[in-house]
């Protein structure tokens, strides 16, 4: 059974996985507020569904997503309400209680490579490269990532990442441990639908305290996202990121 949630996000239950793909080709699926509700809406959902194991995210061949949509960001740089569609799905992501799952190919921006910190298995295409480039935007980390990436990566190749807006290739992923797997394109979708289905095949109360084990007191992420957004909200309505925001809109005419 598959429905279209807010047009540009498409949700599919897939026996006991839950496919949530992200559908803008047209803007290489840059996430708008819409989509933030609606990705929010289906993980809560699935969570809630006994029915359902595993959540998976997918994009469209080329682009996982470019990030959040920068015409909505400056909207609220012009001083614009942002909505609460962007903290609850942080939020939500951050709490999410059982499995997630990521296959990613090509694009993967701002919270399209963020995203991934928090699932248990990101599978990757070899021409996927994940960028993080808040500062030249004027903006800070969100998503948890100034807590998570350095955790996984390091200071430095955190601080190259986030700092400096340096891409890194799926390849050095891998061996940095921010990612399970790399696949050539043809295979991704597979690869992913089957460890999620591997998952939904386990003991599920003891997958689901192992996976609790495993990952970083909740809290502290929790307290990070928030610390991140109160910082995030500040610098979309500087100048530096109302100058960034202006250039990504002009750059072409
Ligand atoms: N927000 C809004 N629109 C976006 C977008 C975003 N984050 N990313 C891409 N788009 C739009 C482009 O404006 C373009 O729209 P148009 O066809 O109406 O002009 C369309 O998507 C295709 O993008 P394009 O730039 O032509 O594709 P590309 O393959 O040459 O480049 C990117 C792709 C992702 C490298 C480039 O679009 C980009 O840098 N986007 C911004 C990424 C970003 O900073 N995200 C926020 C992180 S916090």
């Amino acid at each position: 059974m598959a429905e279209m949630a807010e047009g540009h996000v498409i949700i599919e239950r897939r026996g006991a996985v839950q496919v949530i793909r992200m559908n803008r080709p047209e803007k290489k699926n840059a996430l708008t507020r819409a989509m933030y509700g609606a990705i929010a809406e289906a993980l809560q959902s699935g969570d809630a569904d006994p029915q359902i194991a595993a959540h998976v995210f997918l994009g469209v061949p080329g682009a996982f997503s470019a990030g959040n949509d920068l015409t909505d960001f400056m909207a609220v740089a012009m001083g614009g309400e942002g909505g609460s569609e962007v903290w609850d799905f942080l939020l939500t992501l951050v709490q999410c209680e059982k499995p997630m799952l990521s296959g990613v190919d090509g694009i993967a921006v701002g919270i399209g490579t963020t995203l991934n910190l928090h699932c248990d298995l990101t599978f990757a295409t070899p021409r996927t490269v994940f960028r993080t480039p808040f500062v030249d935007l004027g903006l800070v980390p969100e998503a948890a990532s100034s807590l998570l990436l350095p955790a996984v990566l390091g200071r430095q190749q955190a601080f190259a990442m986030l700092g400096l807006g340096e891409g890194l290739s799926a390849e050095k992923a891998k061996a940095a441990g921010m990612i399970y797997d790399v696949v050539p394109e043809d295979a991704l979708e597979a690869a992913v639908l089957a460890a999620a289905d591997a998952i939904a095949a386990k003991p599920r109360e003891a997958l689901k305290l192992t996976r609790d084990l495993l990952r970083a007191p909740r809290e502290a992420a929790v307290e990070r996202v928030r610390q991140e957004n109160g910082l995030f909200r500040q610098r979309l309505k500087s100048d530096e990121a109302r100058a960034a925001l202006a250039a990504f809109m002009n750059r072409r005419k």
